[in-house]
């Protein structure tokens, strides 16, 4: 993410979520610099950026000149940006000077389908036809693109490499923060995508705001998450004045979500998939957006579900490192399975945001929400739908000094002490509760109670069953004792948080790997013969027996590979070229395989 830093004169934009970058200034002529900036300005910001952005598909990032060209001919370029979807396909986002240029853009475009089942729409999502007749001349501008491939997704062995190499465990979880965190421009093409619903649904409504949620904007998210949208009713103060006299007859619908799926179906280039689950406590919409390369999830007037995201923001402007470690939780918790990536009875990222924030809490580097609560004056009430009041403070420059960042304590310090802090949390009789900043007595048996800090009476894990609180409590206290083993100063393979990250069915492989044992790969080679497509299991288990007599040290890779293979055969699945074994060995080590 980054902000826009306003000076008297100039804007520029400063990256800050790739360091340890605690304060963000946001000046107006003679104004005192501010340590903080509000949510609500930096969503103002991004969403006036994709308001005078568009997204273009191309040919290729050398597309660049021309493209760049062409659109000068209409209006005034601040910056492109290249990026490539799941499918290789080739995209620029183009920020232009003003919303004004992007509306004369617009006005230049054209709808290229002559089928009479297509009905133009207008979209900041276009394409870049070739040129009819002789390709335009454009001059050499010295421009350049502001980031080539710039949603890709850092390569996890080359992470997992780097991460290795770093000198402390505090270094290691920065940088798996900073390589993972979501970036400047994936923020930019979530706001572009809600900005295109937004256009359709204000051609059909006065006046409706999607607003994005969740880990895309509370500063949580990892490159590649999910893209949470709300619909909103977005009545202006002025629109609702009883002194308006004339008002619009309406319809009442408890049915909105059920239109807002047949207009994405329908209506939204680049909308595939779509399902709905309208049946939920929270009805959604779910769609992949394959244009953006984002799964998105579109839910309904759900304005408390912003400010839970605003709440989780502001936490971690307060104290950065709530940032890296939630990151690297996050991270821990999907290796060792606790989460998964789709729903059931286990915990999901959300509640286990919540009990990294409460920890940081109880070691006095953020505030309790009641402070938060306590420090809120007019301008901070919020209600939400059904009277769910979201007042806080939102202003964190009012915050005491001493209420925040109380404890010098490094990442790895307080990685080490958040394991220790469950491994020996009562989950029996207390609740987690952001609230009060303490535990707090379980209202009621459910295995694992994390407060709603928004709706008290609710529990966010109420669907985490016995046995995955029992599996929560036994993982935390094996990676306690991991991190303990890490400090005699030796750097084995799984050293420091690469023990705690790093799936363990794939551990014995990159094990293998990691010691200088490139020479004991498994080669694809050797496992499948060029004029062999389809090798019989013999032949590969009789390779794989070759290994295990070359080299006694790699037999628990090589015995799990062999299990796998043998799972896999009898259930008569084995799928030779895609198989697990087969393709993390070809993942693993693309380069040294000969
Ligand atoms: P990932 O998508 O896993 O990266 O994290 P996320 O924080 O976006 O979680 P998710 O997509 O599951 O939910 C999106 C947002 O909805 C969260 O950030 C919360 O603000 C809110 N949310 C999720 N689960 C609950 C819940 O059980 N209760 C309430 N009130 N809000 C929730
Ligand atoms: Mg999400």
């Amino acid at each position: 993410m980054s902000v826009l830093l306003q000076t008297s004169k100039c804007i520029f934009r400063k990256p800050f979520n790739n360091t340890f970058c605690k304060y963000v200034f946001l000046r107006k002529n003679s104004d005192v610099p501010k340590k903080f900036i509000t949510f609500d300005e930096v969503v103002a910001q991004r969403r006036a950026e994709a308001m005078r952005s568009v997204v273009v598909q191309v040919n290729s990032d050398s597309s660049f000149n021309e493209l760049y060209g062409y659109c000068s001919k209409y209006a005034s370029i601040k910056d492109i940006h290249h990026y490539k979807n799941s499918g290789g396909e080739h995209f620029m986002v183009i920020e232009f000077a003003s919303e004004d240029n992007l509306k004369d853009v617009l006005k230049s475009c054209s709808s290229h389908n002559k089928d009479h089942d297509v009905i133009s729409v207008q979209s900041p999502f276009l394409w870049f036809r070739a040129a009819v007749g002789n390709k335009e001349k454009f001059a050499a501008t010295g421009k350049k693109l502001a980031v080539k491939n710039g949603t890709e997704i850092c390569n996890e062995d080359v992470l997992l490499e780097d991460i290795l190499n770093c000198e402390t465990v505090s270094d290691q979880i920065q940088l798996l923060y900073e390589k993972t965190t979501l970036n400047d421009l994936s923020i930019r093409l979530r706001y572009i995508v809600a900005r295109q619903l937004e256009m359709i649904f204000n051609s059909l409504y006065t006046n409706v705001k999607i607003q994005p949620f969740g880990s895309s904007v509370n500063g949580f998210g990892r490159m590649g998450c999910d893209l949470d949208l709300v619909l909103m009713n977005s009545i202006t103060e002025e629109m609702g004045a009883a002194s308006r006299r004339l008002v619009f007859q309406e319809k009442r619908s408890a049915r909105q979500l059920e239109l807002a799926g047949a207009l994405l179906e329908l209506r939204v280039a680049g909308v595939a998939r779509l399902t709905r689950i309208l049946n939920a406590r929270v009805p959604i919409v779910k769609y992949a957006h394959e244009y953006a390369g984002l799964h998105c999830d579109l839910c309904y007037n759900n304005s408390a579900a912003v400010h839970m995201s605003e709440l989780l923001w502001q936490l971690g402007e307060l104290c950065a490192r709530a940032r890296a470690l939630a990151v690297l939780v996050r991270r821990w918790a999907a290796a060792t399975g606790l989460t998964q990536p789709h729903p059931g009875r286990w915990l999901t990222n959300f509640p286990l945001t919540l009990m990294v924030l409460f920890f940081l809490q109880r070691t006095g580097l953020l505030p309790s929400l009641n402070r938060l609560v306590s420090e809120a004056g007019k301008e901070d009430i919020r209600i939400a739908e059904e009277n769910v009041n979201c007042t806080f403070l939102r202003d964190l420059n009012k915050l005491p000094a001493d209420s925040y960042e109380q404890n010098d304590d490094d990442l790895q310090t307080l990685l080490f002490k958040f394991f220790e802090f469950y491994s020996q949390f009562d989950f029996q009789e207390k609740a987690i509760s952001i609230n009060e900043g303490k535990p707090i007595r379980k209202p009621n048996s459910l295995p694992l109670y994390i407060v709603n800090p928004l709706e008290q009476s609710l529990n966010v894990s109420r669907n985490v069953s016995y046995e995955e609180c029992e599996r929560l409590r036994l993982e935390v206290r094996n990676a306690a004792w991991h991190l303990e083993s890490c400090l005699d100063g030796k750097k084995s393979d799984d050293w420091g948080i690469l023990g705690l990250i790093e799936k363990k069915s794939s551990r014995g492989l990159k094990k293998l790997l990691r010691v200088g044992n490139s020479h004991r790969l498994v080669s694809m080679k050797d496992l499948f013969s060029d004029n062999d497509n389809e090798p019989s299991v013999e032949g590969i288990r009789s390779k794989m027996q070759k290994f295990v007599k070359t080299d006694k040290e790699v037999d628990t890779s090589v015995t799990e590979m062999k299990s796998e293979m043998s799972k896999e055969q009898k259930s008569g699945k084995m799928k030779f070229k895609n198989s697990q074994t087969a393709s993390a060995v070809y993942r693993i080590r693309r380069d040294k395989i000969i």
